[in-house]
């Protein structure tokens, strides 16, 4: 079967995957279920409804903006908004403090008991970064899971961040790389402790080691797709460290398929191609709601695979519930992964 399939090409990071990942809701048949017949195979009928109750568990979301402007609300707001309705102490981490604090004001509206705040994070800053995880590391309390979700698809014209980097690449893979790594302190405190790393249908097909910044011909959706190639390389790259160091921190990878946000507008804009298909071709973008949902997947279902890739099962992978989505080869190169560490590492210091 397609799922079947799909998961024994990751055979040996899944089989290390099930005990970490089931038993997030501590139940042994979990264990033996998910070892003896991998994911569900009903996994596309998996929902919000599914996610076992998050009661205690703290949770750390980039970007969310949930401003329902023209009924776009980022993927993070929903992320957001469902784990705190299953419970778990939720908080939003961007680098626009109005955008982020009426998310919170719009989950507490629908969910007057949501557990959720809002902390400032540039991820375009690896100052704003180190001191947003220094706070995490200091407050001395464990993080369940961390879904970096934040990204941006550039504009048309090259922009930095602010250290010099180039924006798309500084923000989608650079920050949440330090963001993660720095992060580690807090998450080995936490219980059965997960990373979700957010990457895409689009991907590049290889690094480009020697300009990772773009600095020669730049252009958006190469840098975009570049930065989610990247994102992937560190999804399983990090699920080998944390198994081969036995840091019992599960690292998985979701995408969303294609899905109404902001994304677009406050990216390439409107008049680019991107922007022509989402202002003419509505249908082929799916709710934000519905695009959350293999982050939520990956992130909360105790049969979700550390070193697991979910994205929506239906029409091509491009929308619909939940499933297990196929890496693209260049994801799947442990040399690529390795080396794109050590050059983040250098470059994030
Ligand atoms: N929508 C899709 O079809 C689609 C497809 C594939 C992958 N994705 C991925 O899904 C993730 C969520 O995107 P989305 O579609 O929900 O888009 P979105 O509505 O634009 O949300 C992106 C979020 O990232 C935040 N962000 C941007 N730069 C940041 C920075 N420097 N520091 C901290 N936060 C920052 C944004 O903050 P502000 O609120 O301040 O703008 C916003 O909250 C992204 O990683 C994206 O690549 C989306």
């Amino acid at each position: 079967m397609e799922i079947n399939r799909r998961v024994s090409r990751r055979g040996v990071l899944g089989m290390a995957a099930i005990g970490t990942a089931a038993a997030v809701t501590g139940g042994a048949g979990g264990f033996f279920a998910g070892r003896m017949s991998g994911p569900p195979a009903t996994i596309a009928d998996w929902g919000v409804s599914d996610i076992p109750d998050q009661t205690g568990r703290r949770m750390l979301i980039t970007g969310g903006n949930g401003y329902p402007m023209e009924g776009r609300s980022g993927l993070g707001y929903h992320v957001a908004l469902a784990l705190a309705r299953a419970g778990a102490e939720v908080t939003i981490a961007s680098r626009n403090a109005e955008r982020g604090e009426a998310a919170v004001r719009l989950i507490r509206q629908v969910a007057p008991t949501a557990n959720v705040r809002f902390g400032r994070l540039d991820l375009a800053d690896l100052g704003s970064v180190r001191a947003f995880a220094a706070r995490i590391n200091d407050s001395g309390e464990g993080l369940d899971l961390l879904v970096n979700n934040a990204g941006v698809m550039g504009r048309r014209t090259r922009e930095t961040s602010v250290d010099g980097f180039e924006r798309v690449f500084a923000t989608n893979t650079m920050g949440h790389f330090a963001l993660t790594t720095l992060l580690r302190p807090a998450l080995l405190r936490g219980r059965l402790p997960r990373v979700v790393w957010v990457s895409s249908m689009r991907t590049a097909n290889a690094m480009r080691f020697d300009d990772l910044q773009f600095e020669r011909g730049y252009d958006y959706a190469a840098a975009y797709d570049h930065s989610k190639l990247a994102n992937l390389l560190l999804a399983f790259e990090f699920e080998r460290r944390s198994r081969d160091g036995g840091w019992g921190i599960a690292s998985l990878a979701a995408h969303p398929g294609v899905a109404r946000t902001n994304l677009i507008p406050d990216g390439p804009g409107l008049d680019s191609p991107e922007g022509w298909r989402f202002s003419y071709l509505g249908l082929m973008f799916q709710p934000a709601e519905q695009g959350a949902l293999p982050l939520l997947y990956a992130g909360a279902a105790p049969r979700a695979l550390a070193g697991g890739y979910y994205g929506p099962g239906g029409l091509m992978g491009l929308r619909g519930a939940p499933g297990v989505a196929q890496p693209p080869a260049a994801a799947e190169d442990p040399e690529a992964a390795a080396r794109l560490w050590t050059q983040l590492e250098a470059l994030v210091a």
